[in-house]
């Protein structure tokens, strides 16, 4: 073996045992009370530590073009700061071009991650062209291991709803799975165009402009095309009570509706957009009222609620000022990727979850919806994904700390209860004690089977 992690408590999503683990080429080899060491390989003493399968964040922008600018993470940036959070799996969007095939999308954007990631990586691919044939896209993603998409139903790259439910037909024939941002595009640009034409330009217009019933409408029209065509959905970052009840409804019809939700609008609400740094948490959709953020917290609890993931996608200071007078103009994003699983853990380690549901929530349950076969568990077979944490280490989360290109987070001076002390990468130490000591281009492309 080479890496044998001794005395440690292991946490699955739906187990938790004392044990030994013993690591060889990168997989999980062996589970048992006792792996006494034969010489040669790295013993970890794990005594008072939890063993957990390394997150999964299936959610993420790196290097997202953006008007003049791009995302402050690139694949290196952001996979770094990945692996210093206890997150070994990125899935990131691969935008589709006007014209372009998606297989070469994939290509495209495997080209820019392949030779930066410092930990494994998928793709989802965002949909924008389903003109002349380039539908059968989705069949040739499924078949090379890309089989998970998203269309958008706002900003000027999102598609029609005619291309929405075309997408939903497709998948049904060649089982895929569509993710969904839903809110209400009309709505947003009136709305949008209504405040500023009133000179209501700070970053509380970008909140009232997508109020709760902007996202809550669009979230039940997309629940209702999924129903319609019989395929599975995903909801990405659910922020709303009005979806959260949608989304129960359906899932308790028997329909298979899966929703995320991100760190953010667990633990912040509208009001963030009253602060004098208020722009820096413009993101879409944005964060809501506090009924909401307890809706999402109960969602999470009774199980209507399936992952947590980032949308990690920061601007720099200076870019989110570009909105100082006209909101429309913030690049929207936050900061989340290292923070995520050591936020979830730590409401874990306060009591206001289990540490299985933080497991499952950030592991099990995307490895499972993203058919994500070799990771989400420590199990023999599995890769050597492993977060070890120590639930005795307070922390309290400054810029200076994480280790994104951005130079601020929102999350600045959040306490934590609890954080991960090393990262493994199909066995390979990333991450050691405040310390990225991985490597670039160590990340490989996972690709996904979802039947
Ligand atoms: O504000 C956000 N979420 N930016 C990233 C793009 C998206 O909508 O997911
Ligand atoms: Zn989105
Ligand atoms: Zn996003």
């Amino acid at each position: 073996m080479d890496l044998i992690i001794k005395h440690g408590t292991v946490v699955n999503a739906l187990s938790r045992f004392k044990a030994d683990i013993g690591v060889t080429d990168g997989r999980i080899v062996c589970i048992a009370e006792s792996i006494e060491p034969c010489g040669g390989e790295q013993v970890v003493d794990a005594e008072g530590m939890l063993v957990l399968p390394g997150a999964i964040d299936a959610h993420t922008h790196l290097a997202l073009p953006c008007g003049e600018t791009s995302s402050a993470d690139d694949y290196f940036a952001g996979t770094r700061a990945a692996a210093c959070g206890g997150t070994t799996t990125v899935f990131d969007f691969a935008q589709q071009d006007p014209n372009e095939k998606m297989t070469d999308t994939v290509k495209r954007r495997d080209a820019l991650c392949a030779p930066n990631a410092a930990v494994d990586y998928s793709f989802h691919v965002a949909v924008t062209d389903v003109s002349k044939g380039l539908i059968d896209g989705i069949g040739e993603c499924v078949e090379i291991g890309i089989p998970s998409f998203k269309v958008y139903m706002v900003y000027d790259f999102g598609v029609s709803d005619g291309v929405f439910f075309r997408v939903l037909e497709k998948a049904k024939e060649v089982g895929a799975l569509i993710a969904v941002h839903a809110e209400n595009s009309e709505l947003v640009n009136m709305l949008t165009r209504k405040y500023l034409s009133e000179g209501k330009t700070g970053p509380w217009y970008h909140y009232l402009s997508r109020p709760e019933f902007v996202e809550g409408e669009a979230d039940f029209r997309a629940i209702q095309w999924a129903k319609a065509t019989g395929v599975p959905l995903y909801i990405v970052h659910l922020a709303n009570r009005q979806g959260v009840e949608a989304v129960t409804a359906a899932k308790d019809e028997g329909y298979e509706i899966y929703a995320e939700t991100c760190p953010q609008y667990l633990e912040f609400t509208c009001d963030v957009y009253k602060r004098e740094d208020g722009r820096n948490f413009v993101c879409s959709p944005p964060i809501k009222g506090a009924e909401s953020r307890e809706a999402l917290w109960e969602a999470i609890r009774r199980g209507d609620i399936d992952t947590v993931a980032t949308d990690h996608c920061p601007f720099q200071s200076y870019e989110k000022d570009w909105g100082r007078d006209d909101f429309s103009r913030i690049p929207n994003g936050c900061a989340g990727i290292e923070n995520m699983y050591p936020y979830m853990l730590s409401a874990a380690n306060e009591g206001r979850i289990t540490f299985e549901k933080a497991v499952a929530l950030c592991s099990a349950n995307p490895a499972k919806i993203f058919g994500c076969r070799s990771k989400g568990e420590i199990a023999v077979g599995r890769d050597a994904d492993i977060v070890i944490y120590d639930p005795a280490k307070d922390f309290t989360v400054t810029n200076d700390k994480m280790h994104s290109n951005c130079d601020h987070t929102i999350w600045e001076g959040l306490k934590l209860h609890g954080y991960p002390v090393q990262t493994y990468s199909r066995g390979r130490l990333v991450y050691d004690n405040g310390s990225f000591v991985g490597e670039r281009g160590w990340g490989r492309l996972v690709r996904c089977r979802l039947h």
